[in-house]
Protein backbone atom coordinates (compact mmCIF):
# COMPACT_ATOMS: atom_id res chain seq x y z
CA UNK A 1 0.00 0.00 0.00
CA UNK A 2 1.21 3.78 -1.10
CA UNK A 3 0.81 6.27 1.73
CA UNK A 4 -1.49 9.24 0.81
CA UNK A 5 1.34 11.38 0.60
CA UNK A 6 3.01 8.66 -2.06
CA UNK A 7 -0.10 9.03 -3.70
CA UNK A 8 -0.59 12.72 -4.04
CA UNK A 9 2.98 12.80 -5.68
CA UNK A 10 1.81 10.31 -8.18
CA UNK A 11 -1.07 12.25 -9.08
CA UNK A 12 0.67 15.30 -8.84
CA UNK A 13 3.03 14.46 -11.59
CA UNK A 14 0.06 12.65 -13.84
CA UNK A 15 -2.07 16.26 -13.35
CA UNK A 16 0.87 17.46 -15.00
CA UNK A 17 1.14 15.62 -17.84
CA UNK A 18 -2.63 16.43 -18.85
CA UNK A 19 -2.13 18.20 -22.04
CA UNK A 20 -5.07 20.65 -23.10
CA UNK A 21 -5.51 22.21 -26.49
CA UNK A 22 -4.23 25.57 -26.38
CA UNK A 23 -6.73 27.78 -28.60
CA UNK A 24 -9.13 29.87 -27.84
CA UNK A 25 -6.23 29.86 -24.94
CA UNK A 26 -8.97 31.85 -22.71
CA UNK A 27 -11.19 28.59 -22.46
CA UNK A 28 -7.96 26.36 -21.31
CA UNK A 29 -5.40 29.24 -19.92
CA UNK A 30 -8.26 28.67 -16.62
CA UNK A 31 -8.07 24.93 -16.91
CA UNK A 32 -4.67 25.06 -16.43
CA UNK A 33 -4.38 27.51 -13.81
CA UNK A 34 -7.24 26.16 -11.41
CA UNK A 35 -5.58 22.57 -11.71
CA UNK A 36 -1.84 23.59 -11.10
CA UNK A 37 -2.54 25.41 -8.23
CA UNK A 38 -2.01 22.70 -5.65
CA UNK A 39 -5.32 21.86 -3.40
CA UNK A 40 -4.83 18.46 -1.17
CA UNK A 41 -5.57 15.91 -3.97
CA UNK A 42 -7.82 14.47 -1.15
CA UNK A 43 -10.57 12.69 -3.93
CA UNK A 44 -7.93 11.42 -6.05
CA UNK A 45 -6.13 10.29 -3.40
CA UNK A 46 -9.27 8.34 -2.01
CA UNK A 47 -9.97 6.58 -5.62
CA UNK A 48 -6.54 5.42 -5.82
CA UNK A 49 -6.13 3.96 -2.30
CA UNK A 50 -9.61 2.03 -2.70
CA UNK A 51 -8.27 0.77 -5.59
CA UNK A 52 -5.19 -0.30 -4.05
CA UNK A 53 -7.24 -2.31 -0.88
CA UNK A 54 -8.34 -4.90 -3.73
CA UNK A 55 -5.51 -4.76 -6.30
CA UNK A 56 -1.44 -4.02 -6.90
CA UNK A 57 -2.16 -2.46 -10.04
CA UNK A 58 -3.49 1.13 -8.41
CA UNK A 59 -2.61 3.20 -11.65
CA UNK A 60 -5.54 1.28 -13.55
CA UNK A 61 -7.56 3.99 -10.98
CA UNK A 62 -5.52 6.71 -12.84
CA UNK A 63 -7.47 7.96 -15.34
CA UNK A 64 -10.89 7.68 -13.06
CA UNK A 65 -8.96 9.90 -10.29
CA UNK A 66 -8.27 12.55 -12.69
CA UNK A 67 -12.00 12.76 -13.42
CA UNK A 68 -12.91 13.23 -10.08
CA UNK A 69 -10.31 15.84 -9.07
CA UNK A 70 -11.08 17.31 -12.51
CA UNK A 71 -14.74 17.61 -11.76
CA UNK A 72 -13.68 18.57 -7.72
CA UNK A 73 -11.64 21.77 -9.71
CA UNK A 74 -15.02 22.77 -11.98
CA UNK A 75 -17.36 22.60 -9.18
CA UNK A 76 -14.57 24.88 -7.00
CA UNK A 77 -14.41 27.29 -10.53
CA UNK A 78 -18.31 27.47 -10.68
CA UNK A 79 -18.95 27.48 -6.48
CA UNK A 80 -16.51 30.69 -6.00
CA UNK A 81 -18.94 32.21 -8.94
CA UNK A 82 -22.11 31.77 -6.91
CA UNK A 83 -20.29 32.69 -3.81
CA UNK A 84 -18.56 35.55 -5.17
CA UNK A 85 -15.12 34.56 -3.55
CA UNK A 86 -12.00 36.43 -4.29
CA UNK A 87 -9.58 34.20 -2.88
CA UNK A 88 -8.84 30.46 -4.16
CA UNK A 89 -5.93 28.32 -3.00
CA UNK A 90 -4.29 31.48 -1.72
CA UNK A 91 -4.64 33.00 -5.52
CA UNK A 92 -7.15 35.05 -7.59
CA UNK A 93 -10.50 32.56 -8.26
CA UNK A 94 -10.71 32.17 -12.05
CA UNK A 95 -13.67 34.48 -12.53
CA UNK A 96 -11.92 37.20 -10.51
CA UNK A 97 -8.77 37.15 -13.45
CA UNK A 98 -11.25 35.99 -16.44
CA UNK A 99 -14.08 37.29 -16.06
CA UNK A 100 -17.53 35.61 -14.95
CA UNK A 101 -18.95 34.42 -18.59
CA UNK A 102 -14.87 32.56 -19.35
CA UNK A 103 -15.38 31.14 -15.66
CA UNK A 104 -18.71 29.52 -16.69
CA UNK A 105 -17.31 27.86 -19.94
CA UNK A 106 -13.99 27.19 -18.64
CA UNK A 107 -15.90 25.15 -16.02
CA UNK A 108 -18.15 23.64 -18.70
CA UNK A 109 -15.07 22.28 -20.46
CA UNK A 110 -13.42 20.96 -17.53
CA UNK A 111 -16.89 18.85 -16.72
CA UNK A 112 -15.97 17.46 -20.67
CA UNK A 113 -12.69 16.73 -19.95
CA UNK A 114 -13.50 15.04 -16.60
CA UNK A 115 -15.35 12.54 -18.94
CA UNK A 116 -12.65 12.43 -21.70
CA UNK A 117 -10.20 10.75 -18.66
CA UNK A 118 -13.51 8.37 -17.44
CA UNK A 119 -13.96 7.16 -20.80
CA UNK A 120 -10.32 5.48 -20.93
CA UNK A 121 -11.95 3.25 -18.33
CA UNK A 122 -11.61 -0.56 -18.38
CA UNK A 123 -14.77 -1.16 -20.48
CA UNK A 124 -15.73 -3.86 -18.00
CA UNK A 125 -16.48 -1.20 -15.30
CA UNK A 126 -17.06 1.10 -17.49
CA UNK A 127 -21.05 1.03 -16.79
CA UNK A 128 -20.41 1.35 -12.97
CA UNK A 129 -18.41 3.90 -13.42
CA UNK A 130 -20.45 6.16 -15.79
CA UNK A 131 -23.68 5.45 -13.38
CA UNK A 132 -21.66 6.34 -10.10
CA UNK A 133 -19.91 9.40 -11.30
CA UNK A 134 -23.30 11.35 -12.76
CA UNK A 135 -25.16 9.97 -9.54
CA UNK A 136 -22.39 12.13 -7.37
CA UNK A 137 -22.32 14.76 -9.89
CA UNK A 138 -25.99 15.64 -9.99
CA UNK A 139 -25.56 14.95 -6.24
CA UNK A 140 -23.13 17.53 -6.00
CA UNK A 141 -25.43 19.83 -8.25
CA UNK A 142 -28.67 19.64 -5.90
CA UNK A 143 -26.29 20.05 -3.00
CA UNK A 144 -25.14 23.47 -4.27
CA UNK A 145 -28.80 24.53 -4.82
CA UNK A 146 -29.57 24.20 -1.88
CA UNK A 147 -26.67 25.71 -0.17
CA UNK A 148 -27.95 29.42 -2.12
CA UNK A 149 -31.61 28.88 -1.42
CA UNK A 150 -30.61 28.84 2.37
CA UNK A 151 -28.92 32.26 1.95
CA UNK A 152 -32.08 33.61 1.45
CA UNK A 153 -34.49 31.40 4.05
CA UNK A 154 -33.56 32.50 7.88
CA UNK A 155 -35.75 28.88 9.15
CA UNK A 156 -33.29 26.08 7.81
CA UNK A 157 -33.09 23.34 10.42
CA UNK A 158 -30.02 21.47 11.11
CA UNK A 159 -31.30 18.22 9.51
CA UNK A 160 -31.19 20.19 6.11
CA UNK A 161 -27.66 21.79 6.70
CA UNK A 162 -26.64 17.97 7.10
CA UNK A 163 -28.60 17.14 3.95
CA UNK A 164 -27.54 19.78 2.52
CA UNK A 165 -23.72 19.18 2.82
CA UNK A 166 -23.83 15.30 2.35
CA UNK A 167 -25.15 16.31 -1.28
CA UNK A 168 -22.61 19.39 -2.10
CA UNK A 169 -19.50 17.42 -0.42
CA UNK A 170 -20.22 14.36 0.83
CA UNK A 171 -21.44 12.59 -1.96
CA UNK A 172 -18.07 13.61 -4.07
CA UNK A 173 -15.55 11.96 -0.71
CA UNK A 174 -17.90 8.45 -1.02
CA UNK A 175 -18.13 8.30 -4.84
CA UNK A 176 -14.23 8.62 -4.65
CA UNK A 177 -13.90 5.91 -2.38
CA UNK A 178 -16.95 3.70 -4.42
CA UNK A 179 -15.30 4.42 -7.61
CA UNK A 180 -11.87 3.25 -6.41
CA UNK A 181 -13.98 -0.01 -5.00
CA UNK A 182 -15.47 -1.12 -8.74
CA UNK A 183 -12.47 -0.23 -10.57
CA UNK A 184 -10.41 -2.05 -7.69
CA UNK A 185 -12.80 -5.28 -8.51
CA UNK A 186 -14.79 -4.78 -4.90
CA UNK A 187 -17.86 -6.32 -4.34
CA UNK A 188 -21.65 -4.61 -3.68
CA UNK A 189 -20.90 -5.13 0.00
CA UNK A 190 -17.26 -3.54 0.07
CA UNK A 191 -18.13 -0.78 -2.22
CA UNK A 192 -21.12 0.18 -0.01
CA UNK A 193 -19.01 -0.09 2.95
CA UNK A 194 -16.26 2.52 1.67
CA UNK A 195 -18.87 4.55 0.51
CA UNK A 196 -20.55 5.09 4.14
CA UNK A 197 -17.27 5.75 4.96
CA UNK A 198 -16.08 8.21 2.40
CA UNK A 199 -19.90 10.03 2.71
CA UNK A 200 -19.31 10.28 6.61
CA UNK A 201 -15.65 11.89 6.48
CA UNK A 202 -17.48 14.19 3.79
CA UNK A 203 -19.91 15.11 6.02
CA UNK A 204 -17.22 15.95 8.81
CA UNK A 205 -14.69 17.33 6.50
CA UNK A 206 -17.26 20.25 5.28
CA UNK A 207 -17.85 20.86 9.05
CA UNK A 208 -14.56 21.33 9.48
CA UNK A 209 -14.49 23.79 5.98
CA UNK A 210 -17.16 25.54 8.00
CA UNK A 211 -14.85 25.69 11.48
CA UNK A 212 -12.07 27.16 9.09
CA UNK A 213 -13.89 29.38 7.60
CA UNK A 214 -14.68 31.21 10.60
CA UNK A 215 -11.68 30.49 12.38
CA UNK A 216 -9.06 29.54 10.17
CA UNK A 217 -5.24 30.97 9.40
CA UNK A 218 -6.04 33.15 6.50
CA UNK A 219 -2.55 31.67 5.07
CA UNK A 220 -3.15 28.34 5.32
CA UNK A 221 -6.60 28.26 4.48
CA UNK A 222 -6.20 29.90 0.99
CA UNK A 223 -9.84 31.67 1.30
CA UNK A 224 -11.35 34.66 2.44
CA UNK A 225 -11.91 34.14 6.09
CA UNK A 226 -15.35 35.21 6.79
CA UNK A 227 -16.93 34.85 3.51
CA UNK A 228 -19.48 32.43 4.69
CA UNK A 229 -20.69 35.26 7.21
CA UNK A 230 -20.66 37.64 3.93
CA UNK A 231 -22.46 35.40 1.86
CA UNK A 232 -25.37 34.68 5.04
CA UNK A 233 -24.51 31.27 4.90
CA UNK A 234 -26.14 28.64 6.60
CA UNK A 235 -23.64 26.89 8.15
CA UNK A 236 -23.89 24.43 11.54
CA UNK A 237 -22.16 27.89 13.16
CA UNK A 238 -24.73 30.15 11.99
CA UNK A 239 -27.48 28.17 12.77
CA UNK A 240 -26.68 26.91 16.18
CA UNK A 241 -25.84 30.97 17.44
CA UNK A 242 -29.08 31.53 16.21
CA UNK A 243 -30.72 28.76 18.10
CA UNK A 244 -28.58 29.53 21.20
CA UNK A 245 -28.78 33.52 21.24
CA UNK A 246 -30.67 35.81 23.88
CA UNK A 247 -32.64 38.96 22.85
CA UNK A 248 -31.40 40.67 20.16
CA UNK A 249 -28.15 38.83 19.87
CA UNK A 250 -29.23 37.08 16.87
CA UNK A 251 -29.11 39.97 14.78
CA UNK A 252 -25.68 40.45 13.66
CA UNK A 253 -26.09 37.06 12.23
CA UNK A 254 -28.53 38.88 9.35
CA UNK A 255 -27.32 42.36 9.35
CA UNK A 256 -27.10 44.31 6.51
CA UNK A 257 -26.29 47.52 7.94
CA UNK A 258 -22.80 46.48 8.86
CA UNK A 259 -19.17 46.87 6.98
CA UNK A 260 -17.76 43.11 5.84
CA UNK A 261 -15.38 43.28 9.19
CA UNK A 262 -17.89 44.33 11.44
CA UNK A 263 -20.27 41.94 10.64
CA UNK A 264 -17.22 39.38 11.05
CA UNK A 265 -16.59 40.34 14.53
CA UNK A 266 -20.03 40.82 15.42
CA UNK A 267 -20.73 37.17 14.21
CA UNK A 268 -17.64 35.72 15.94
CA UNK A 269 -18.32 37.17 18.81
CA UNK A 270 -21.13 35.36 18.93
CA UNK A 271 -20.15 32.30 18.39
CA UNK A 272 -17.14 32.79 21.18
CA UNK A 273 -19.96 33.62 23.74
CA UNK A 274 -21.49 30.23 22.96
CA UNK A 275 -18.74 28.09 22.31
CA UNK A 276 -19.45 27.39 19.09
CA UNK A 277 -16.81 25.68 17.78
CA UNK A 278 -16.69 23.35 19.91
CA UNK A 279 -20.44 22.26 19.41
CA UNK A 280 -18.75 22.01 15.47
CA UNK A 281 -16.30 19.68 16.65
CA UNK A 282 -18.42 17.40 18.35
CA UNK A 283 -20.88 17.49 15.33
CA UNK A 284 -17.75 16.25 13.41
CA UNK A 285 -16.39 13.42 15.62
CA UNK A 286 -20.28 12.25 15.75
CA UNK A 287 -19.32 11.49 11.56
CA UNK A 288 -16.14 10.59 12.07
CA UNK A 289 -17.03 7.93 14.31
CA UNK A 290 -19.81 6.25 11.96
CA UNK A 291 -16.75 6.82 9.30
CA UNK A 292 -14.14 4.83 11.46
CA UNK A 293 -17.26 1.83 12.42
CA UNK A 294 -17.51 1.22 8.15
CA UNK A 295 -14.03 0.94 7.94
CA UNK A 296 -13.84 -1.04 10.68
CA UNK A 297 -16.79 -3.29 8.91
CA UNK A 298 -14.47 -3.77 6.02
CA UNK A 299 -13.31 -7.38 5.53
CA UNK A 300 -9.39 -6.28 4.36
CA UNK A 301 -6.90 -6.68 6.51
CA UNK A 302 -5.82 -4.13 9.25
CA UNK A 303 -2.47 -3.13 7.76
CA UNK A 304 -4.60 -2.45 4.39
CA UNK A 305 -6.67 0.01 6.34
CA UNK A 306 -3.70 1.60 8.26
CA UNK A 307 -3.50 4.02 5.45
CA UNK A 308 -7.00 5.67 5.81
CA UNK A 309 -5.94 6.13 9.59
CA UNK A 310 -3.32 8.19 8.05
CA UNK A 311 -5.55 10.26 5.63
CA UNK A 312 -8.11 11.01 8.17
CA UNK A 313 -5.30 12.60 10.44
CA UNK A 314 -4.06 14.43 7.56
CA UNK A 315 -7.34 15.79 6.62
CA UNK A 316 -8.19 16.79 9.83
CA UNK A 317 -4.67 18.54 10.57
CA UNK A 318 -5.17 20.50 7.58
CA UNK A 319 -4.76 24.49 8.29
CA UNK A 320 -4.49 24.28 11.83
C1 LIG B 1 -12.95 22.62 -1.07
O1 LIG B 1 -12.40 21.36 -1.06
C2 LIG B 1 -14.43 22.49 -1.21
C3 LIG B 1 -15.06 21.86 -0.06
C4 LIG B 1 -15.80 20.82 -0.17
C5 LIG B 1 -14.89 22.40 1.27
P1 LIG B 1 -10.90 21.10 -0.65
O2 LIG B 1 -10.63 21.70 0.69
O3 LIG B 1 -10.60 19.65 -0.79
O4 LIG B 1 -10.10 21.93 -1.75
P2 LIG B 1 -8.65 21.72 -2.36
O5 LIG B 1 -8.82 20.90 -3.59
O6 LIG B 1 -7.77 21.05 -1.35
O7 LIG B 1 -8.19 23.11 -2.69
C1 LIG C 1 -18.12 23.44 -1.10
O1 LIG C 1 -18.76 24.42 -0.41
C2 LIG C 1 -18.97 22.70 -2.08
C3 LIG C 1 -18.51 22.70 -3.47
C4 LIG C 1 -17.46 23.32 -3.93
C5 LIG C 1 -19.29 21.94 -4.40
P1 LIG C 1 -18.00 25.75 -0.01
O2 LIG C 1 -18.55 26.90 -0.76
O3 LIG C 1 -17.96 25.84 1.49
O4 LIG C 1 -16.51 25.48 -0.52
P2 LIG C 1 -15.32 26.51 -0.38
O5 LIG C 1 -15.24 26.89 1.09
O6 LIG C 1 -15.65 27.67 -1.25
O7 LIG C 1 -14.11 25.74 -0.81
MG1 LIG D 1 -20.30 27.27 -1.84
MG1 LIG E 1 -17.44 28.46 -1.73
MG1 LIG F 1 -16.39 26.69 2.66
Amino acid sequence: MHTPTQLQAILEEAIKQIVYPTHPNNLYEPIKYIMSLGGKRIRPVMVLMATELFTENVKSALDVALAIETFHNFTLVHDDIMDNAPLRRGKQTVHEKWGVNNAILSGDVMMVESNKHLSKVAISVLKPVLDTFNATAQGVCEGQQLDMEFEQRSDVSIAEYIEMIRLKTAVLLGGAMKLGAIVGGANETESALLYKFGENLGVAFQLQDDILDVYGNPEKFGKQVGGDIIANKKTFLHLKALALAQGDEAICLTATDLAQEEKIQAVTALYDKYDIQNLANNEMDKYLSVANKALADLPVSESKKEQFTTLVQQILERDK
